[in-house]
């Protein structure tokens, strides 16, 4: 047998993939009235099914966990729907793909939430900006802090978002554990000052992705398709942590009982002491990596045994075709990104795929 590279078919718990390339999620705002997928979104995923795992964009479980114009919901009947459409597109090409469960927290603003403050693990405002409705801009807000009797009807949203994923048609969902988001929240001690079971010690502070995890798993049916995503180092939305080895290592252990589908840790390619290759051991889970990676740095952290997967994100953006492209080592399209974010077909579905042979 010969050494797994890029290109080897890999499983993802109960998810075979045909490679190890795999499409990382990336906000687009390109969705419709309600927050439903568009038929421009059939295409998108559609175009890059050469892939072994696609993740979609994140997309918020309830309405209140929305925090950008235009983002995808799974929440509702015409959302599932809509995203119905996207999954079997993706799986009549021979693709696999996943939903990303989001809940924003204090990366968020009133207008999104019915006029109802932004919550999170503590009142503590993120310094940035939010984007509203129609792209203006404005002060993030000081969030309430959860009260403890209402984190079980939380987590309960994420459970409610993976049996509505799981109607839509999806291969798996991967949890948003990452980037400082509501989970996130509570794991870091930048955002968690909480003196409930919910904050304090590691042990504490994980409590909220094991019990999203465990109500995830349970609504999907096994832990076998459900991923989840971890940034430990990332500071992205006013995050940090005072021991984020400690933190995330214990994280990943404590996932281990659920036999989860994989691990997506975004941790930029150089960054001082990675603990991905840890991370992977205590969660003994296939390990996707995700930051930076490009064809040469992919295949060499594959045979190092560093990581089993890489997701990309700017690449893909611009290479409907990446998994064909990096094939041919090349040539790539450049990623515009004026327009990453809103707006239609353009730069969304219209870059080219190679001419074929
Ligand atoms: C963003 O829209 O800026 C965004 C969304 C999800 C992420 C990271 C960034 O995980």
């Amino acid at each position: 047998m010969t050494a797994p590279d890029l290109f080897s078919p890999i499983t993802f718990g109960s998810i075979e993939a045909k490679n190890r390339i795999v499409l990382a999620p990336l906000t687009r705002n390109r969705a419709g009235a309600g927050n439903v997928p568009q038929a421009i979104a059939v295409t998108y995923y559609t175009q890059r099914a050469s892939g072994g795992l696609l993740i979609t964009e994140a997309t918020q479980v309830s309405p209140e966990g929305q925090g950008y114009p235009d983002t995808p919901g799974i929440h509702s009947p015409e959302q599932i729907a809509g995203w119905k459409k996207v999954t079997d597109s993706v799986h009549a090409a021979g693709g696999k793909i996943v939903l990303q469960l989001w809940y924003t927290g204090r990366i968020s603003h009133s207008v999104f939430r019915g006029g109802k403050t932004p919550v999170s693990a503590s009142a503590i405002k993120p310094s940035g900006h939010v984007y509203l409705p129609g792209w203006t801009k404005a002060d993030y807000e000081t969030p309430r802090a959860l009260e403890t009797t209402e984190i079980p009807g939380i987590i309960a949203e994420y459970a409610a978002g993976a049996k509505n994923a799981k109607q839509a048609g999806f291969d798996g969902v991967e949890i948003h554990a990452a980037n400082g988001y509501l989970i996130d929240q509570f794991l870091r001690d930048s955002a968690n000052q909480r003196t409930d079971q919910y904050g304090g010690s590691i042990e504490n502070r994980v409590r909220f992705l094991v019990e999203v995890t465990e109500a995830v798993a349970a609504a999907w049916g096994s832990g076998d398709g459900v991923g989840v995503r971890l940034s430990p180092h990332n500071p992205y939305n006013d995050m940090s942590d005072s021991d984020p080895v400690a933190l995330f290592t214990h994280a990943a252990a404590s996932l281990k009982r659920f036999g989860l589908a994989f691990v997506h840790v975004v941790e930029p390619i150089g960054t001082p002491n990675p603990i991905a290759p840890a991370i992977k051991a205590a969660i003994a889970a296939p390990l996707i990596v995700n930051g930076g990676y490009d064809l040469g740095t992919s295949q060499s952290a594959i045979a190092a045994g560093e990581t089993d997967a890489v997701a990309f994100g700017k690449l893909y953006i611009a290479n409907p075709d990446l998994a064909e492209r990096l094939k041919a080592g090349g040539p790539y399209n450049e990623p515009n990104p004026k327009t990453f974010y809103g707006g239609g077909a353009a730069g969304y579905i219209d870059y080219p795929a190679l001419a074929k042979a």
